[in-house]
C-alpha cells in the first residue's frame, strides 16, 4: 500500500513507520510523500533525511480554508496513495479532503476517545484526574476525532506526571500502535460498517 504521512511536529511517529518499512520488507506499506501544514518542523527534515518527497500547504498561503483544503487534497492525490496517515498533523481537514480521501485517512489522538478530543488530549485527562488515558488510531470523519475506532492502547497516570511525561509515555505506545494498525490496514485490508472497523 502507497502511504502519505502528514505530519506539523517533531515527526516521531512519522519516524516510528519509516523505520517499520526500512526493517521489514513484508511491513506492507511504502511511505511515498510527507505533507506538512507548515515549515521548519523535524517532522520533514526526517522525511528529507529517508529520501521522500515532501510538500507544504500552508493556510495562510490560500484565500479561504476551503482553498486551503483542496490544495492539500490535491497535493496528497498527487502522490496516489492507499492510505493517507495523519501523525501529529494538527489541522482539521474540511469537505474536499474527506470526499476523497474519507474511509482511508487515518489518525492517532493522544487520548481514549471518546475522551478528551481536541488538540489537548494530553493536557485534558490530566486536569480532570483520569486516572488512565492513552491513545487511540481512528478514521478520519467530519467530526473533530469522532471517526470508527481501529485500535486503542492504554497508558497509567502517575501522580507526579506533567503535560509534557505523560504525553512521551502515551507516544511510547502511540509509536508501536500506529506502526502496528497501518501495517495491518496495509496488508489485510479492512471494511468500515458504521462505528466497526474490521480488519480480516
Ligand atoms: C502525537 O501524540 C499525536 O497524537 C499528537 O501529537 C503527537 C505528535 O507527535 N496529536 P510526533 O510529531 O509524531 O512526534
Amino acid at each position: 500500500a502507497r502511504l502519505v504521512v502528514l505530519v506539523s511536529g517533531s515527526g516521531t511517529n512519522l519516524q516510528a513507520l519509516l523505520d517499520a518499512v526500512a526493517a521489514d520488507p513484508g511491513y506492507g506499506a511504502t511511505i511515498v510523500a510527507v505533507g506538512a501544514d507548515r515549515d521548519g518542523i523535524a517532522g520533514l527534515e526526517r522525511a528529507e533525511r529517508a529520501g521522500l518527497p515532501t510538500f507544504v500547504r500552508r493556510v495562510k498561503d490560500h484565500p479561504d480554508r476551503a482553498a486551503w483544503d483542496l490544495a492539500l487534497a490535491e497535493a496528497v492525490a498527487a502522490h496516489q496513495p492507499d492510505l493517507v496517515v495523519s501523525a501529529g498533523f494538527m489541522k482539521i481537514v474540511g469537505k474536499e479532503f474527506l470526499a476523497r480521501f474519507g474511509g482511508r485517512f487515518v489518525n492517532t489522538h493522544p487520548a481514549l476517545l471518546p475522551a478528551f478530543p481536541g488538540a489537548h488530549g494530553v493536557r485534558d485527562a490530566l486536569a480532570y484526574g483520569a486516572k488512565v488515558t492513552g491513545c487511540t488510531v481512528h478514521f478520519v470523519d467530519d467530526g473533530v476525532d469522532t471517526g470508527p475506532i481501529i485500535a486503542q492502547g492504554v497508558v497509567e497516570i502517575r501522580p507526579e506526571d506533567d503535560e509534557s511525561a505523560l504525553h512521551e509515555r502515551i507516544k511510547e505506545v502511540e509509536r508501536r500502535l500506529l506502526v502496528d494498525v497501518v501495517g495491518r490496514l496495509a496488508r489485510d485490508g479492512y471494511r468500515i460498517e458504521g462505528r466497526k472497523v474490521i480488519v480480516p
